[in-house]
């Protein structure tokens, strides 16, 4: 399997982690594996069609869910080896920084990631792409959490 991957928001290219296979001959990216910018795009909308409907997620996201789409759809082109449209159009992704405004909890990350999950296997990727996807789901995703409802009680 190829390197470790720590960082959210570092292109794995960067951290020496894109490549799907432990062959340096192939250097296929999970960017190339999906199909390009096209299927990111898609996965977004189908992403954004559960967070439209979910009561705990809709009220965190502006009235315009148009923009973030964009950036969302863009940053993940970037993140797994594509066009660095991103970074462009937004600067560093300084993911923590842009989601401080939002009250991101555990329970609202548990129903984003699982949105996520949700639309990454719709998509019915190779299943390479989609292993990678899904765990980077599953480790990022509790990194957005800035704000700490009450511990359960026993
Ligand atoms: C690994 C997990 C996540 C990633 C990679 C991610 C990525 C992003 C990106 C790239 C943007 C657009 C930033 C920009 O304006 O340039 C964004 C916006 C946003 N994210 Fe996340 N996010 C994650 C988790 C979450 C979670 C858990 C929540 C809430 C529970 C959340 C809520 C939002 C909201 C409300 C916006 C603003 C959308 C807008 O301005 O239209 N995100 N996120």
């Amino acid at each position: 399997m190829a390197a470790d991957v720590t960082d959210p928001e570092t292109p794995p290219t960067e951290q020496d982690a894109a490549r799907l296979s432990d062959d340096p001959a192939d250097s296929t990216t999970v960017y190339e594996l999906v199909g390009g910018t096209d299927a990111f795009v898609e996965l977004v909308d189908r992403f954004y069609d559960a967070v439209e409907t979910d009561e705990v997620l809709r009220p965190l996201y502006p009235e315009d869910l148009e923009p973030g789409k964009h950036h969302l759809a863009m940053f993940f082109v970037q993140y797994w080896g594509g066009p660095r449209v991103y970074e462009a159009e937004r600067g560093h992704p300084m993911l923590r920084r842009r989601h401080a405004p939002f009250e991101v909890t555990h329970g609202g990350a548990l129903r984003w990631a699982h949105h996520m999950a949700a639309a990454i296997r719709s998509m019915a990727f190779a299943s390479a792409a989609e292993f990678a996807l899904l765990d980077y789901v599953a480790r990022f995703t509790p990194s957005m959490i800035n704000t700490f409802d009450d511990p359960p009680t026993l």
